[in-house]
């Protein structure tokens, strides 16, 4: 990369003590890799959401088979889910806190959408709440539309808001997001009390697209002991969070596949790990994961068979055998 441009050192030091230059510079010089590649050689990946061809064809052959209206009003068919989180060892007086998880908001995705999240959020009651990344419809352009659409929805929030970047956000948005309120965790923690109880909550850097994510570090100064919840854009550090000893994982990303067959099968879920971890509940070693569908879409407005949601995690401690479940009012 070369010398950073006058936003680039301004962001260099609205970062300093959180980031270091080096750090900073490797993340921007990711986002500027020849225009968002559809496959990525680095990491062997390919990336839908940047293919305009695969967009247009996808548009053409719905509006031909008079599928299109009919995908754009499952996209704002947007519910409540209510996931009973059921953690092991978790402290009594912790049982019944609830987190409000949004994902893949993906804002300036359609003009009433935001107002719809607004809605649909306003009448819930919970202690936290946590935005697992990409709020921006494109993983090019302008990432303010997406901000006035978050602060809207944001007035009826009254609680403290933490969030992670996705594969859609550029580093330049953190000062922006923080500007409205959220606090962004870059490989970082938050510690803070419930009911007289600590928890932490981690955040880590969007490890599906940048790979600039670091779970050690965004655990670092938390005591031991302290129940750790972590929040990443993509399932894909299962197996690494629950070795590095979080209790919770929270995630989207995938939109559940977002088009998917009868019986909500994914066609596509565009994460390296197994489908298991691609959509609702799960777990892995002591760790208990949540992969959300999301709220909003990408690529094309549209959804089928797989309708987008808000989660309102309710915790409790686990008792032998028990199975964490979800239901909708
Ligand atoms: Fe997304």
């Amino acid at each position: 990369m070369n010398a950073p441009n006058t936003e680039q050192q301004a962001l260099i030091r609205y970062l300093e003590g959180r980031w270091s230059e080096e750090q900073v510079r490797q993340r921007l010089s990711r986002e500027g890799r020849s225009g968002e590649p559809v496959f990525d050689g680095r990491s062997l990946q390919f990336h839908p959401e940047n293919w305009s061809l695969m967009r247009f064809a996808l548009r053409w052959g719905l509006r031909v088979t008079g599928l299109y209206e009919r995908g754009t009003r499952n996209a704002l068919r947007l519910r409540v889910r209510r996931h009973h989180l059921r953690l092991p060892g978790l402290p009594a007086p912790l049982a019944g806190v609830r987190l409000l998880h949004m994902s893949d908001l993906h804002l300036d995705m359609h003009p009433d959408f935001p107002g719809l999240l607004r809605k649909r959020v306003q009448p819930l009651n919970y202690d936290v709440c946590l935005i697992t990344g990409d709020f921006r419809y494109s993983t090019t352009g302008s990432y303010l539309p997406a901000i006035d659409a978050l602060k809207h929805v944001l007035e009826v929030v009254d609680v403290p808001v933490y969030a992670v970047l996705g594969n859609h956000d550029p580093l330049a948005i953190v000062p922006a997001l923080e500007r409205i309120g959220v606090r962004v965790l870059l490989n970082e923690a938050v510690l803070w009390e419930e009911r007289g109880q600590p928890l932490a909550l981690a955040g880590v850097d969007d490890p599906h697209y940048f790979g600039c994510h670091d779970l050690e570090r965004a655990r670092d100064g938390v005591p031991e002991g302290v129940p750790l919840l972590l929040l990443s854009h993509s399932p894909e550090l299962y197996r690494e969070a629950a070795e590095a000893g979080y209790l919770a994982y929270f995630c989207g990303h995938t939109h559940g596949g977002q088009i998917s067959l009868p019986g909500g099968i994914p066609v596509l879920t565009n994460a390296r790990c197994p489908r298991s971890y691609c959509q609702g509940s799960w777990s892995y070693g002591g760790m208990q994961g949540y992969t959300t569908v999301g709220a909003g879409s990408s690529v094309l407005d549209v959804r089928f068979n797989c309708q987008p949601e808000v989660v309102l995690h309710i915790l409790s401690a686990a008792q032998r055998g028990d199975v964490n479940t979800s239901v909708f009012p």
